[in-house]
């Protein structure tokens, strides 16, 4: 790939499926599929290998399901697979407790419940997504959270309490007049906290309020390692 960040994200994806997934496996393994650009590469890895049909692939949202079909993998739903073996994933932003910001493409809901549903969550992502320290220096659009579609002016005017800077309803932009509709059917807020030294509590703080289905903090220990392409072509890990 010519592109530095594209051959970053394809690095990143091999060596997290090289190094990680259950290769020797006979039986059926469960997979989870994330959302996103870098994931992409994880499929396209696992699509690769020669005991595919033994796999059965869970998806995030709808572009993951398309990524599973397209790379010839089985597709499974979490109602059937609700203990998965293995996923990946991208993120928006890694801390330096391997604490996550993920719903930068809107699909964070099924995202958390894939990742907490497998046994191993291995992140995927390029060297832009490392924080140096603390969440919300990296990614500045602020904290994504899946709110019911009524209760979107009841949960800004209670974001700004809990301190956020600024919180707004994602729109579509040149793609659609009005709300981000997720594969959930809410709406989403961003919501900038600006730098999270706590991620744990705000994300508690966050979850406690009446309409929010899911924040986009992914805390408390779920990501078990993070694979990072790098700028020079190589990669870095973390856990
Ligand atoms: C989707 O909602 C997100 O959580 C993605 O996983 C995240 O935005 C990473 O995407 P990229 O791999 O495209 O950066």
């Amino acid at each position: 790939l010519s592109d530095p960040l594209e051959s970053a994200k394809r690095v990143a994806a091999y060596k997290a499926v090289d190094e990680n997934f259950p290769h020797e496996a006979t039986g059926e393994v469960v997979v989870g599929i994330g959302s996103g650009s870098t994931v992409v590469y994880a499929a396209e890895r696992i699509g690769q290998l020669p005991n595919k049909a033994n796999f059965v692939c869970i998806p995030t949202g709808f572009q993951s399901q398309q990524l599973i079909i397209d790379n010839g993998m089985k597709l499974g739903r979490i109602e059937q697979y609700p203990e998965i073996e293995i996923a990946f994933d991208g993120a928006d932003e890694v801390d330096y407790q391997l604490n996550l910001i993920k719903g930068g493409g809107a699909c964070l809901f099924q995202e958390k419940l894939v990742a907490s549903s497998s046994k191993k969550f291995i992140v995927v992502a390029d060297f832009r997504k490392k924080s140096p320290k603390h969440l919300g220096v990296a990614w500045k659009k602020g904290v994504p959270i899946e709110v019911v579609p009524v209760s979107y002016a009841r949960v800004l005017k209670d974001l700004y309490k809990l301190g956020a800077v600024k919180a707004i309803v994602r729109q579509g932009g040149s793609a659609k007049a009005g709300p981000v509709v997720t594969d959930n059917n809410n709406f989403l807020i961003d919501a900038d906290f600006g730098e999270i030294s706590n991620p744990q509590k705000l994300h508690n703080d966050i979850k406690g309020l009446v309409g929010v289905v899911e924040t986009g903090l992914f805390v408390n220990g779920i990501a078990n390692k993070a694979y990072f392409g790098e700028s020079n072509g190589e990669f870095t890990t973390q856990e």
